[in-house]
Protein backbone atom coordinates (compact mmCIF):
# COMPACT_ATOMS: atom_id res chain seq x y z
CA UNK A 1 0.00 0.00 0.00
CA UNK A 2 1.25 3.20 -0.99
CA UNK A 3 2.24 5.65 1.49
CA UNK A 4 -0.65 7.56 0.89
CA UNK A 5 -3.33 5.11 0.74
CA UNK A 6 -2.25 4.05 4.43
CA UNK A 7 -2.71 7.77 5.78
CA UNK A 8 -6.01 7.30 4.00
CA UNK A 9 -7.19 4.91 5.18
CA UNK A 10 -6.00 5.16 8.83
CA UNK A 11 -7.49 8.71 8.54
CA UNK A 12 -11.16 6.75 7.55
CA UNK A 13 -10.64 4.61 10.60
CA UNK A 14 -9.88 7.75 13.26
CA UNK A 15 -12.93 9.26 11.46
CA UNK A 16 -15.18 6.61 12.01
CA UNK A 17 -14.56 5.81 15.41
CA UNK A 18 -14.79 9.47 16.48
CA UNK A 19 -18.18 9.89 14.48
CA UNK A 20 -19.52 6.53 16.35
CA UNK A 21 -18.11 8.37 19.52
CA UNK A 22 -19.91 11.56 18.80
CA UNK A 23 -23.10 9.44 17.90
CA UNK A 24 -22.67 7.59 21.25
CA UNK A 25 -22.51 4.79 19.36
CA UNK A 26 -19.29 3.12 20.54
CA UNK A 27 -20.08 -0.50 21.34
CA UNK A 28 -19.82 -1.62 25.27
CA UNK A 29 -16.88 -3.64 26.08
CA UNK A 30 -17.26 -7.33 27.39
CA UNK A 31 -17.02 -6.57 31.02
CA UNK A 32 -19.85 -3.80 30.49
CA UNK A 33 -22.26 -6.18 28.87
CA UNK A 34 -21.37 -9.02 31.62
CA UNK A 35 -22.02 -6.40 34.29
CA UNK A 36 -25.19 -5.13 32.52
CA UNK A 37 -26.40 -8.84 32.38
CA UNK A 38 -25.81 -9.31 35.76
CA UNK A 39 -28.04 -6.42 36.56
CA UNK A 40 -30.83 -6.96 34.40
CA UNK A 41 -30.72 -10.70 35.85
CA UNK A 42 -30.21 -9.59 39.42
CA UNK A 43 -33.23 -6.76 39.44
CA UNK A 44 -35.85 -8.93 37.07
CA UNK A 45 -38.43 -9.62 40.34
CA UNK A 46 -37.52 -6.19 41.60
CA UNK A 47 -38.37 -4.52 37.65
CA UNK A 48 -41.56 -6.53 37.85
CA UNK A 49 -42.64 -5.68 41.82
CA UNK A 50 -42.89 -1.82 40.35
CA UNK A 51 -44.08 -0.61 43.68
CA UNK A 52 -42.17 0.08 47.55
CA UNK A 53 -42.54 1.00 50.48
CA UNK A 54 -40.05 3.23 52.26
CA UNK A 55 -39.93 4.09 55.97
CA UNK A 56 -38.11 6.76 57.64
CA UNK A 57 -38.18 6.45 61.07
CA UNK A 58 -35.93 7.23 63.66
CA UNK A 59 -35.76 9.14 67.16
CA UNK A 60 -35.72 12.55 64.77
CA UNK A 61 -40.06 11.69 64.75
CA UNK A 62 -40.24 13.60 68.16
CA UNK A 63 -38.78 17.05 67.46
CA UNK A 64 -40.95 15.97 64.57
CA UNK A 65 -40.01 18.71 61.99
CA UNK A 66 -38.37 15.86 59.57
CA UNK A 67 -35.14 13.43 59.33
CA UNK A 68 -32.57 16.31 58.56
CA UNK A 69 -33.58 18.62 62.08
CA UNK A 70 -30.11 17.92 63.74
CA UNK A 71 -28.42 19.04 60.29
CA UNK A 72 -30.97 21.96 59.64
CA UNK A 73 -31.03 23.60 63.02
CA UNK A 74 -27.26 22.92 63.46
CA UNK A 75 -27.88 21.08 67.22
CA UNK A 76 -24.86 19.53 68.98
CA UNK A 77 -25.24 15.50 69.78
CA UNK A 78 -26.17 16.61 73.32
CA UNK A 79 -28.94 19.22 72.30
CA UNK A 80 -29.90 16.10 70.05
CA UNK A 81 -29.92 13.94 73.40
CA UNK A 82 -32.71 14.44 74.74
CA UNK A 83 -35.27 13.20 71.69
CA UNK A 84 -33.21 10.46 71.58
CA UNK A 85 -33.85 9.87 75.52
CA UNK A 86 -37.49 10.80 74.83
CA UNK A 87 -37.58 8.20 71.55
CA UNK A 88 -40.44 5.35 72.50
CA UNK A 89 -42.11 3.93 70.08
CA UNK A 90 -44.57 1.86 72.18
CA UNK A 91 -47.51 1.75 69.83
CA UNK A 92 -44.79 0.14 67.07
CA UNK A 93 -45.74 -3.24 65.57
CA UNK A 94 -44.46 -4.17 62.67
CA UNK A 95 -47.24 -6.64 61.74
CA UNK A 96 -49.85 -3.54 61.39
CA UNK A 97 -47.10 -1.76 59.39
CA UNK A 98 -46.59 -4.93 56.94
CA UNK A 99 -50.11 -5.03 56.30
CA UNK A 100 -50.98 -1.52 55.50
CA UNK A 101 -47.96 -1.90 52.68
CA UNK A 102 -49.77 -5.46 51.75
CA UNK A 103 -53.25 -3.52 51.88
CA UNK A 104 -51.81 -0.92 49.32
CA UNK A 105 -50.39 -3.01 46.83
CA UNK A 106 -46.86 -2.97 47.65
CA UNK A 107 -44.27 -5.61 47.03
CA UNK A 108 -41.22 -4.54 48.73
CA UNK A 109 -40.19 -2.29 51.67
CA UNK A 110 -37.11 -0.81 52.80
CA UNK A 111 -36.73 0.72 56.43
CA UNK A 112 -33.66 3.14 57.90
CA UNK A 113 -31.67 1.09 59.62
CA UNK A 114 -29.60 3.78 60.31
CA UNK A 115 -30.34 7.57 58.84
CA UNK A 116 -27.79 10.89 59.03
CA UNK A 117 -27.83 11.46 62.31
CA UNK A 118 -26.41 7.92 63.43
CA UNK A 119 -28.77 6.74 65.70
CA UNK A 120 -29.34 2.69 64.93
CA UNK A 121 -32.75 1.11 64.84
CA UNK A 122 -30.80 -2.14 64.69
CA UNK A 123 -29.15 -3.88 67.89
CA UNK A 124 -25.59 -3.32 66.55
CA UNK A 125 -23.05 -4.38 68.65
CA UNK A 126 -20.58 -1.76 67.35
CA UNK A 127 -22.02 0.62 69.80
CA UNK A 128 -24.24 2.11 72.26
CA UNK A 129 -26.24 4.51 70.49
CA UNK A 130 -28.98 2.42 69.77
CA UNK A 131 -32.94 2.00 70.03
CA UNK A 132 -32.47 -1.35 71.08
CA UNK A 133 -30.79 -0.16 74.69
CA UNK A 134 -33.94 1.77 75.75
CA UNK A 135 -36.73 -0.51 74.22
CA UNK A 136 -36.55 -3.25 76.35
CA UNK A 137 -34.00 -5.07 73.87
CA UNK A 138 -36.24 -5.06 71.02
CA UNK A 139 -33.96 -4.89 67.95
CA UNK A 140 -37.02 -3.02 65.33
CA UNK A 141 -34.79 -4.10 62.28
CA UNK A 142 -35.41 -7.51 62.84
CA UNK A 143 -38.88 -7.22 63.29
CA UNK A 144 -39.72 -5.14 60.76
CA UNK A 145 -37.89 -7.71 58.29
CA UNK A 146 -39.99 -10.97 59.86
CA UNK A 147 -43.06 -8.98 59.75
CA UNK A 148 -42.91 -7.96 55.99
CA UNK A 149 -41.52 -11.19 55.29
CA UNK A 150 -44.26 -13.01 56.86
CA UNK A 151 -46.92 -10.56 54.19
CA UNK A 152 -44.64 -11.96 51.63
CA UNK A 153 -43.07 -8.49 51.09
CA UNK A 154 -39.25 -8.30 49.95
CA UNK A 155 -37.27 -6.36 52.12
CA UNK A 156 -34.69 -4.04 52.48
CA UNK A 157 -32.32 -1.40 54.31
CA UNK A 158 -31.50 2.29 54.01
CA UNK A 159 -27.75 2.74 55.68
CA UNK A 160 -26.70 6.21 56.17
CA UNK A 161 -22.98 5.86 54.90
CA UNK A 162 -22.83 9.81 56.08
CA UNK A 163 -23.06 10.47 60.29
CA UNK A 164 -23.42 12.96 62.07
CA UNK A 165 -23.03 11.52 65.67
CA UNK A 166 -20.03 9.17 65.29
CA UNK A 167 -16.82 11.47 66.35
CA UNK A 168 -15.05 10.28 63.57
CA UNK A 169 -16.86 11.56 60.83
CA UNK A 170 -15.80 14.98 60.02
CA UNK A 171 -17.90 18.07 59.84
CA UNK A 172 -18.18 18.07 55.90
CA UNK A 173 -21.32 18.66 53.92
CA UNK A 174 -24.15 18.96 55.80
CA UNK A 175 -23.15 17.97 59.10
CA UNK A 176 -25.17 19.98 61.72
CA UNK A 177 -21.28 21.20 63.11
CA UNK A 178 -20.12 22.06 59.75
CA UNK A 179 -19.87 25.81 60.54
CA UNK A 180 -18.05 25.67 63.69
CA UNK A 181 -14.52 25.95 63.87
CA UNK A 182 -13.97 24.71 67.18
CA UNK A 183 -15.27 21.29 65.96
CA UNK A 184 -13.73 21.38 63.22
CA UNK A 185 -10.30 21.48 64.79
CA UNK A 186 -10.62 18.14 66.59
CA UNK A 187 -8.95 14.80 64.57
CA UNK A 188 -11.06 12.46 62.83
CA UNK A 189 -10.11 9.15 62.17
CA UNK A 190 -11.50 8.16 58.84
CA UNK A 191 -9.77 5.07 58.42
CA UNK A 192 -11.48 4.34 61.91
CA UNK A 193 -14.84 5.58 60.65
CA UNK A 194 -14.97 3.57 57.90
CA UNK A 195 -14.49 0.82 59.86
CA UNK A 196 -17.29 1.37 61.60
CA UNK A 197 -19.40 1.95 58.92
CA UNK A 198 -18.28 -1.65 56.91
CA UNK A 199 -18.64 -3.08 60.30
CA UNK A 200 -22.43 -2.09 60.90
CA UNK A 201 -22.99 -3.17 57.10
CA UNK A 202 -21.31 -6.26 57.99
CA UNK A 203 -23.86 -6.59 61.04
CA UNK A 204 -26.57 -6.16 58.50
CA UNK A 205 -25.72 -8.28 55.86
CA UNK A 206 -24.62 -11.25 57.82
CA UNK A 207 -26.94 -10.88 60.81
CA UNK A 208 -30.48 -10.38 59.63
CA UNK A 209 -31.62 -13.70 57.36
CA UNK A 210 -31.76 -12.52 53.25
CA UNK A 211 -32.14 -8.89 52.38
CA UNK A 212 -33.62 -8.29 49.15
CA UNK A 213 -32.30 -4.54 49.22
CA UNK A 214 -29.37 -2.33 50.20
CA UNK A 215 -30.28 1.14 49.50
CA UNK A 216 -27.22 3.26 50.58
CA UNK A 217 -27.19 6.89 51.09
CA UNK A 218 -25.50 9.39 50.16
CA UNK A 219 -22.21 10.19 48.67
CA UNK A 220 -21.30 13.97 47.58
CA UNK A 221 -18.10 16.06 46.49
CA UNK A 222 -15.01 13.70 47.32
CA UNK A 223 -17.11 11.68 49.66
CA UNK A 224 -17.49 9.27 46.70
CA UNK A 225 -17.12 5.53 45.54
CA UNK A 226 -13.13 4.70 46.94
CA UNK A 227 -13.20 7.54 49.60
CA UNK A 228 -15.80 4.93 51.00
CA UNK A 229 -13.68 2.19 50.09
CA UNK A 230 -16.99 1.53 48.17
CA UNK A 231 -16.04 -1.52 46.20
CA UNK A 232 -14.80 -4.01 49.09
CA UNK A 233 -18.21 -2.94 50.57
CA UNK A 234 -20.20 -3.94 47.85
CA UNK A 235 -17.76 -7.05 47.64
CA UNK A 236 -18.44 -7.63 50.85
CA UNK A 237 -22.24 -7.42 51.22
CA UNK A 238 -22.58 -9.58 47.74
CA UNK A 239 -20.48 -12.16 49.84
CA UNK A 240 -23.05 -12.44 51.73
CA UNK A 241 -25.80 -11.49 49.87
CA UNK A 242 -24.98 -12.86 46.94
CA UNK A 243 -28.45 -11.85 45.11
CA UNK A 244 -29.01 -8.49 47.01
CA UNK A 245 -29.57 -5.78 44.64
CA UNK A 246 -28.41 -1.63 45.96
CA UNK A 247 -29.16 1.69 44.78
CA UNK A 248 -26.59 4.01 43.24
CA UNK A 249 -25.61 6.15 46.10
CA UNK A 250 -22.04 4.59 46.85
CA UNK A 251 -20.96 7.26 43.99
CA UNK A 252 -21.97 10.36 42.92
CA UNK A 253 -24.14 9.94 39.33
CA UNK A 254 -21.47 11.64 36.59
CA UNK A 255 -24.08 10.28 33.68
CA UNK A 256 -27.28 12.27 34.73
CA UNK A 257 -27.69 12.37 30.56
CA UNK A 258 -28.28 9.92 28.52
CA UNK A 259 -25.00 10.40 27.00
CA UNK A 260 -23.12 9.64 29.19
CA UNK A 261 -25.30 7.15 31.77
CA UNK A 262 -23.59 3.69 32.54
CA UNK A 263 -24.52 1.15 34.58
CA UNK A 264 -21.78 0.83 36.83
CA UNK A 265 -20.20 -2.03 39.36
CA UNK A 266 -21.63 -0.10 42.78
CA UNK A 267 -24.97 -0.46 41.88
CA UNK A 268 -28.27 -1.99 40.21
CA UNK A 269 -30.30 1.20 40.32
CA UNK A 270 -30.53 4.58 39.64
CA UNK A 271 -32.62 6.63 42.16
CA UNK A 272 -34.62 10.30 40.72
CA UNK A 273 -35.35 11.62 44.31
CA UNK A 274 -39.13 13.67 44.29
CA UNK A 275 -39.51 13.31 40.61
CA UNK A 276 -40.25 11.39 37.36
CA UNK A 277 -37.84 11.17 34.38
CA UNK A 278 -39.35 12.65 31.05
CA UNK A 279 -38.44 9.15 29.33
CA UNK A 280 -37.02 5.67 29.96
CA UNK A 281 -33.67 5.74 31.86
CA UNK A 282 -31.20 4.48 29.22
CA UNK A 283 -27.37 3.97 29.36
CA UNK A 284 -25.42 5.64 26.80
CA UNK A 285 -25.53 2.34 24.42
CA UNK A 286 -29.32 2.45 24.65
CA UNK A 287 -29.77 -0.29 26.94
CA UNK A 288 -32.40 0.11 29.70
CA UNK A 289 -31.14 1.36 32.67
CA UNK A 290 -33.29 -0.13 35.98
CA UNK A 291 -34.75 2.72 37.84
CA UNK A 292 -36.81 4.40 41.32
CA UNK A 293 -38.13 7.42 41.96
CA UNK A 294 -38.36 7.69 45.48
CA UNK A 295 -41.23 9.84 46.44
CA UNK A 296 -42.83 11.55 49.74
CA UNK A 297 -46.71 11.56 50.58
CA UNK A 298 -46.56 15.48 52.22
CA UNK A 299 -43.18 16.95 51.64
CA UNK A 300 -40.64 15.35 54.28
CA UNK A 301 -39.45 11.95 54.45
CA UNK A 302 -39.34 11.72 58.63
CA UNK A 303 -42.55 12.53 60.66
CA UNK A 304 -43.31 16.52 60.65
CA UNK A 305 -46.16 17.04 62.38
CA UNK A 306 -46.92 20.50 60.54
CA UNK A 307 -46.59 18.95 56.82
CA UNK A 308 -50.50 18.56 56.55
CA UNK A 309 -49.74 18.81 52.36
CA UNK A 310 -50.63 15.24 51.64
CA UNK A 311 -50.32 14.40 47.99
CA UNK A 312 -53.96 12.80 46.65
CA UNK A 313 -54.24 9.12 46.07
CA UNK A 314 -54.93 10.18 42.09
CA UNK A 315 -51.83 11.65 41.71
CA UNK A 316 -49.97 9.24 43.94
CA UNK A 317 -51.54 6.64 41.18
CA UNK A 318 -50.83 8.79 38.27
CA UNK A 319 -46.98 8.78 39.48
CA UNK A 320 -46.77 4.92 39.45
CA UNK A 321 -48.64 4.62 36.17
CA UNK A 322 -45.94 7.52 34.86
CA UNK A 323 -42.89 5.55 36.35
CA UNK A 324 -43.75 2.01 34.92
CA UNK A 325 -44.77 3.56 31.07
CA UNK A 326 -41.00 4.29 31.75
CA UNK A 327 -39.86 1.34 33.28
CA UNK A 328 -39.03 2.14 36.68
CA UNK A 329 -40.27 1.57 39.96
CA UNK A 330 -42.30 4.06 42.79
CA UNK A 331 -40.49 4.06 46.24
CA UNK A 332 -43.42 5.79 48.15
CA UNK A 333 -42.49 6.93 51.64
CA UNK A 334 -44.12 6.92 54.93
CA UNK A 335 -42.76 8.52 58.40
CA UNK A 336 -44.46 6.87 60.84
CA UNK A 337 -44.99 9.32 64.30
CA UNK A 338 -42.89 8.95 67.52
CA UNK A 339 -44.97 6.09 69.12
CA UNK A 340 -44.91 4.34 65.84
CA UNK A 341 -47.47 4.62 64.11
CA UNK A 342 -48.47 5.67 60.15
CA UNK A 343 -50.10 8.40 59.66
CA UNK A 344 -54.02 7.90 59.53
CA UNK A 345 -53.50 10.65 56.41
CA UNK A 346 -51.19 7.95 54.72
CA UNK A 347 -53.05 4.87 55.84
CA UNK A 348 -55.89 6.59 53.95
CA UNK A 349 -54.18 7.67 51.00
CA UNK A 350 -52.19 3.92 50.57
CA UNK A 351 -55.81 2.47 50.87
CA UNK A 352 -57.29 4.05 47.81
CA UNK A 353 -54.32 3.14 46.01
CA UNK A 354 -54.46 -0.27 47.04
CA UNK A 355 -58.16 -0.61 46.00
CA UNK A 356 -57.59 0.88 42.83
CA UNK A 357 -54.51 -1.49 42.03
CA UNK A 358 -56.56 -4.82 43.00
CA UNK A 359 -58.98 -4.02 40.04
CA UNK A 360 -56.10 -2.53 37.75
CA UNK A 361 -52.66 -4.10 38.80
CA UNK A 362 -52.59 -5.91 35.93
CA UNK A 363 -51.42 -3.35 33.96
CA UNK A 364 -48.76 -2.02 36.79
CA UNK A 365 -46.87 -5.38 37.99
CA UNK A 366 -44.33 -7.07 35.50
CA UNK A 367 -44.89 -3.82 33.07
CA UNK A 368 -43.15 -1.62 31.43
CA UNK A 369 -43.09 1.05 28.81
CA UNK A 370 -44.50 0.79 25.38
CA UNK A 371 -43.37 1.65 22.21
CA UNK A 372 -46.39 4.26 21.05
CA UNK A 373 -45.92 7.85 21.84
CA UNK A 374 -47.25 9.35 25.09
CA UNK A 375 -50.91 10.56 24.72
CA UNK A 376 -52.35 13.92 25.91
CA UNK A 377 -55.07 11.75 27.91
CA UNK A 378 -52.60 9.45 29.65
CA UNK A 379 -49.71 6.76 29.79
CA UNK A 380 -49.38 3.46 28.19
CA UNK A 381 -47.57 0.40 30.59
CA UNK A 382 -47.16 -2.96 27.93
CA UNK A 383 -46.51 -6.75 28.97
CA UNK A 384 -46.42 -8.72 25.72
CA UNK A 385 -48.98 -8.20 23.98
CA UNK A 386 -51.13 -6.71 26.25
CA UNK A 387 -51.50 -3.10 25.55
CA UNK A 388 -52.74 -1.00 28.54
CA UNK A 389 -53.26 2.90 27.86
CA UNK A 390 -54.09 4.71 30.83
CA UNK A 391 -56.66 7.66 31.39
CA UNK A 392 -55.39 9.98 33.16
CA UNK A 393 -56.25 13.56 32.23
CA UNK A 394 -59.49 15.20 31.17
CA UNK A 395 -60.47 14.26 27.33
CA UNK A 396 -63.12 15.00 24.88
CA UNK A 397 -64.53 12.66 23.15
CA UNK A 398 -63.15 9.30 22.17
CA UNK A 399 -59.36 8.22 22.60
CA UNK A 400 -57.01 8.07 20.06
CA UNK A 401 -54.64 5.04 20.89
CA UNK A 402 -52.39 6.61 18.00
CA UNK A 403 -50.11 4.42 16.68
CA UNK A 404 -52.16 0.92 17.12
CA UNK A 405 -53.27 -1.00 13.89
CA UNK A 406 -56.65 -1.98 14.60
CA UNK A 407 -56.26 -4.95 12.11
CA UNK A 408 -53.95 -6.20 14.66
CA UNK A 409 -56.13 -6.07 17.20
CA UNK A 410 -58.14 -8.75 18.97
CA UNK A 411 -59.76 -7.31 22.23
CA UNK A 412 -60.38 -3.56 23.81
CA UNK A 413 -61.80 -4.13 27.63
CA UNK A 414 -62.12 -1.76 30.13
CA UNK A 415 -59.46 -3.52 32.51
CA UNK A 416 -61.47 -2.99 36.41
CA UNK A 417 -64.92 -4.51 34.40
CA UNK A 418 -63.51 -6.78 31.44
CA UNK A 419 -66.17 -4.86 29.28
CA UNK A 420 -66.03 -4.54 25.47
CA UNK A 421 -65.15 -1.28 24.72
CA UNK A 422 -66.46 0.19 21.24
CA UNK A 423 -63.70 1.72 18.70
CA UNK A 424 -64.11 2.98 15.30
CA UNK A 425 -62.92 5.71 13.41
CA UNK A 426 -64.49 9.14 13.47
CA UNK A 427 -65.05 10.71 10.49
CA UNK A 428 -62.32 13.40 11.19
CA UNK A 429 -59.81 10.94 12.03
CA UNK A 430 -60.02 9.21 8.56
CA UNK A 431 -57.69 11.22 6.95
CA UNK A 432 -55.04 10.95 9.14
CA UNK A 433 -53.13 7.37 9.01
CA UNK A 434 -52.26 5.51 12.60
CA UNK A 435 -55.35 6.70 14.37
CA UNK A 436 -57.33 4.36 16.89
CA UNK A 437 -60.36 5.74 18.65
CA UNK A 438 -61.79 3.83 21.69
CA UNK A 439 -64.96 5.07 23.10
CA UNK A 440 -63.96 4.70 26.75
CA UNK A 441 -66.80 6.37 28.20
CA UNK A 442 -70.47 7.59 27.24
CA UNK A 443 -69.23 11.05 28.69
CA UNK A 444 -66.14 13.02 29.14
CA UNK A 445 -65.19 12.13 32.52
CA UNK A 446 -62.93 8.88 32.76
CA UNK A 447 -65.75 6.06 34.03
CA UNK A 448 -62.63 4.73 36.93
CA UNK A 449 -61.71 7.07 39.51
CA UNK A 450 -58.25 8.10 39.13
CA UNK A 451 -56.98 6.21 36.20
CA UNK A 452 -59.18 4.10 33.94
CA UNK A 453 -57.51 1.31 31.86
CA UNK A 454 -58.11 -0.24 28.92
CA UNK A 455 -56.82 -3.07 28.28
CA UNK A 456 -56.11 -3.34 24.74
CA UNK A 457 -55.06 -7.29 23.16
CA UNK A 458 -52.95 -7.78 20.25
CA UNK A 459 -52.94 -10.59 18.38
CA UNK A 460 -49.67 -12.75 18.92
C1 LIG B 1 -31.81 12.25 50.79
C2 LIG B 1 -31.94 12.75 52.20
C3 LIG B 1 -32.58 11.81 53.09
C4 LIG B 1 -33.57 10.85 52.54
C5 LIG B 1 -33.21 10.37 51.19
C6 LIG B 1 -34.30 9.56 50.53
O1 LIG B 1 -30.62 11.68 50.54
O2 LIG B 1 -30.72 13.14 52.75
O3 LIG B 1 -33.04 12.43 54.25
O4 LIG B 1 -33.47 9.75 53.34
O5 LIG B 1 -32.81 11.38 50.38
O6 LIG B 1 -34.03 9.36 49.21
Amino acid sequence: MSEMKKLFVTFSIVFLCALNFLNGQEAPSKEYKSNYEQVMARTKWWRQARFGMFIHFGAYAVPARGEWVKSNERLTTEQYQKYIDAFNPVDFDAKVWAKTAKKAGMKYAVLTAKHHDGFCMFDSKLTDYKLSNQFGGRDLVREFLDAFRAEGIKVGLYYSIIDWHHPDYPNVGNHPQRDDKEYAKRTFNWDNYLKYMHGQVEELVKNYGKLDIMWFDYSFGEYSGEKWKAKELVKMVRKYQPEIIIDNRLATNEGSSSKLRMINTLGDFETPEQGIPDAPLVDKYGNPIPWETCLTLNGVWGYNEFDHNWKSPELIVHCLVNCVSKNGNLLLNVGPDARGNIPVECVEILTEVGNWLERNGESIYGCGSSDLVKPDWGRYTQKGNMIYAHWLYPNLGQLNAKGINGENVKNVTLLKSGAELPHKKTWWGNSETGNYFITGSSTNDKPVKYDAVIKIELKK
